[in-house]
């Protein structure tokens, strides 16, 4: 026969499990569903007759073959530069006579453009993108990368995503509007940086410069990013939009040792390379500690949850009790570990010229990718803290995440372009995401705190490793919906009033 205390102590466990499982149900079932329906219809589809067509296709194709490559970070290819400013004027007249429009190059080779709108009291929003590209050797490419090939429907070459498919998506669209005698009331600009990337230190930071001395705010920036995700995401069933809100920050560590030099016959008992190895290695064994659910990513497994099955969608629904287990999973994968921590890549070693001289000094580059929950200092703390010996010199140069951009549904500039999102691609749900490369859009920071982060193009797997990698591509109607989109993004943002959406189950 059991004791008093202890059927006492089996009905209080019982009584908690019971509890504890309510509210882990409880808080997945009563998440808003992610079917939304907005209150008013917003921009149609752009009809586009069939010469209209195979002009959008032809500008791109054009676009590709000039091999605008950014080198290092000194060198671009400045003839293809050139070359291209000459492009988007010959292919965009109707931009480039247009009384509403203004443009200017900026830092030799960008370009802005200001759209006149009729009401100044609408604060004006803008779109941003970038005409270099990294290189592309062509070895093992389908197609050479800067042809403009067709291939199987599809257009290759560099910069069909990353990021000649936005330069040119938003130009045409702006072209097609003004043949259609569209006068906007919001005022808008178009910025197109030339070295992106290499930091856009002479494009998009000389625009940014430009407007912010003449005072201007925006009431948002769009630029490149993230995407739709169709089968991206395991155990999702269907495609998913994410809009980025922030994007992590960055730390080059260059680590020294110097010792003295001599033979190699008579080494000494640690060397210059021993101890800068040594460090790497406590560098690489010792990852920084998961921050997963301490940033906005949070918000996003709490808004995906319902696209998962059971247990994943309980799990994800109460990160307050399973972030760690979450955390353990992602790690397993190295583009989903980017998400839970800040990430620690060994990139340049460098030491020894000859095999019998122990040399005097050993060079290593580290870089690090910031989590948004941390700053580079914390970083740079946890460092000093893992390598522990004085004897090899840092030096680090940083960028701390971006602040994160509101993303509530009263703010005009996300609930804008989810509405676009979600009508040109039929996609839901659209949830905020964090992106993990950097974009120009960082050094907008002083003229808007609403700063999205998204391509208009559908990624499925395999698609990822085409972004700087080899057979870049783009479908023809992918690029048709990228051209949709600006279109109707620029007539939805054309209004005073934030969307308005309603759950679908409200409506009962
Ligand atoms: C630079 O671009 C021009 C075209 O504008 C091209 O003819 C030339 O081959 C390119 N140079 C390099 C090194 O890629
Ligand atoms: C560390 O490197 C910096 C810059 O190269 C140099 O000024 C400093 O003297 C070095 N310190 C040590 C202890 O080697
Ligand atoms: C990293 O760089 C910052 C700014 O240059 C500097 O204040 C800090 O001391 C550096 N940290 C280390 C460990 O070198
Ligand atoms: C790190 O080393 C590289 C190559 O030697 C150098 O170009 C860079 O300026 C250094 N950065 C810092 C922060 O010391
Ligand atoms: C914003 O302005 C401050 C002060 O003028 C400047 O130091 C900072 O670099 C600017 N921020 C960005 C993101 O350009
Ligand atoms: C301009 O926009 C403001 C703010 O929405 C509005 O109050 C005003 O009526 C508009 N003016 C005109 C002429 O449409
Ligand atoms: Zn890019």
């Amino acid at each position: 026969m059991w004791k008093k205390p202890v059927l006492v102590l089996v009905g209080v466990f019982i009584t908690g499990v019971v509890v504890l499982v309510a509210v882990l149900l409880l808080r997945t079932y009563t998440l808003p569903e992610n079917k939304v329906a907005w209150q008013d219809k917003g921009a149609p589809r752009i009809v586009l007759g069939e010469k209209e067509r195979e002009e959008l296709l032809k500008a791109l194709k054009a676009a590709i073959r000039i091999p605008t490559v950014s080198f290092s970070e000194t060198e671009q290819n400045t003839t293809a530069l050139a070359e291209f400013d000459e492009f988007i004027h010959r292919a965009f007249p109707e931009i480039f006579k247009s009384i509403l429009v203004t443009y200017e190059s900026v830092g030799k080779y960008s370009h802005l453009f200001h759209v006149q709108g009729s009401n100044n009291s609408l604060q004006p929003y803008m779109l941003l993108a970038h005409l270099d590209v990294v290189p592309a050797p062509a070895e093992g490419w389908d197609v050479p990368p800067f042809s403009g090939e067709e291939k199987d429907g599809y257009i290759y070459g560099r910069g069909t995503i990353d990021d000649k498919n936005c330069v040119i998506g938003i130009l045409q669209a702006l072209e097609f509007h003004l043949k259609r005698k569209f006068q906007p009331l919001r005022s808008f600009y178009i910025g197109i940086g030339h070295d992106e990337e290499i930091g856009g230190r002479h494009g998009a930071m000389k625009i940014a410069e430009k407007l912010e001395a003449k005072g201007v705010k925006l009431a948002f920036l769009l630029d490149e990013g993230l995407a739709v995700l169709d089968g991206v995401i395991q155990g999702t069933s269907r495609p998913i939009a994410l809009i980025g809100i922030t994007e992590k920050g960055g730390i080059d560590l260059n680590l020294t040792v110097n010792s003295s030099p001599g033979h190699s016959s008579m080494p000494p008992r640690e060397s210059s390379i021993g101890i800068l190895s040594a460090a790497l290695s406590r560098l690489e064994q010792n990852p920084m500690p998961s921050k997963f659910g301490k940033g906005p990513e949070r918000s996003m497994f709490e808004q995906l949850a319902r696209e998962f099955s059971f247990p994943l969608n309980v799990m994800m629904a109460n990160l307050w009790l399973f972030a760690p287990v979450i955390s353990r999973i992602l790690e397993q994968t190295p583009s989903s570990n980017a998400i839970v921590r800040t990430t620690t890549a060994l990139t340049i070693v460098n030491a020894g010229i000859k095999s019998n001289v122990i040399p005097p000094t050993a060079r290593a580059t580290v870089n690090f990718r910031i989590h948004p929950a941390q700053t580079a200092d914390e970083v740079m703390n946890i460092v000093k803290n893992t390598i522990m010996d004085d004897r090899v010199n840092l030096s680090n140069e940083s960028f701390d995440p971006l602040p994160i951009s509101p993303y509530d549904e009263e703010n005009f500039g996300y609930q804008t372009l989810k509405r676009t999102i979600s009508d040109v691609f039929s996609v839901e749900p659209v949830v905020p995401g964090v992106c993990i490369g950097n974009t120009d859009s960082r050094h907008f920071g002083n003229l808007t705190a609403s700063i999205y982060k998204f391509s208009p193009v559908v990624m499925k797997p395999g698609d990822l490793s085409r972004f700087h990698g080899l057979n870049e591509r783009i479908s023809k109607e992918g690029f048709e919906s990228v051209v949709q989109f600006y279109y109707r993004l620029i007539q939805n943002s054309d209004s005073d009033k934030v969307p308005r959406h309603r759950h679908v189950s409200e409506e009962l």
